[in-house]
């Protein structure tokens, strides 16, 4: 291979933050968040970000200045090519802890969600698999500028029967559609690129 055609396979390479709504140690959606790594096509890779160290939003504390985890949150999603957000099903809508995060990131500029590639999905115990929380963040999201990729969907319900005592995702039809999204997210991701670059 000669160093054109290197160059421009890196450049063809998709980087992608992924973002748990649960701080659960065991959690679903994070299990989920590494089968949807290990099922992503050639060429794109995932890095996993927490929300454990971003405080409760309060305006007080924003007017000290932005806490250095969301200043750091923020500069690997500006950074990332695309973002897939994992998010549990709290009272049919998205968790605290998530909405919280977003809010945080929301008051800055530049507003990393602008433009920004997103692919969703949620596991919950509940037989739905969290398609309510779903439509909540999508809207929350639209309000953010992001551009959410609509299909396929992926709503893991049943969960604690989906994932075998090693947390990794069994159930074949599961990673057959999470496999199938992530190929349709890399191909949005590839189509949006250099949207959301300054
Ligand atoms: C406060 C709270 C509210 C919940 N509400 C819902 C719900 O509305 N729908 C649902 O399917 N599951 C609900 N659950 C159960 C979650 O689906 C389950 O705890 C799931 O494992 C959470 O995701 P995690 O494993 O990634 O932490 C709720 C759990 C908690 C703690």
């Amino acid at each position: 291979m000669d160093a054109n055609t290197q160059g421009a396979r890196q450049a063809d390479e998709i980087r992608i933050l992924g973002i748990c709504g649960s701080l659960r140690r065991r959690s679903y959606n994070r299990m989920a968040l590494l089968a949807a790594r290990e099922l992503m096509p050639a060429g794109m890779s995932m890095e996993l970000a927490d929300l454990d160290a971003i405080p409760m939003y309060s305006g007080d504390l924003e007017a000290e200045g932005f806490p250095e985890p969301v200043r750091q949150l923020a500069a690997r999603i500006r950074d990332a090519d695309g973002l897939l957000i994992a998010s549990p099903e709290y009272n049919f809508s998205v968790s605290g802890v998530l909405k919280n995060g977003i809010d945080w990131l929301s008051r800055l500029d530049p507003q990393p969600f602008r433009h920004k590639p997103a692919a969703l999905l949620s596991a919950t115990q509940g037989p739905v698999g969290g398609a309510r929380n779903q439509y909540d963040l999508r809207k929350i999201l639209g309000c953010l500028e992001a551009q959410v990729l609509l299909r396929p969907e992926v709503f893991i319900g049943l969960c604690h029967t989906k994932f075998d005592a090693g947390g990794r995702l069994a159930d074949a039809p599961t990673r057959k559609v999470l496999g199938d999204q992530m190929t349709a997210f890399a191909a949005w991701t590839r189509c949006l690129r250099g949207l959301a670059r300054p």
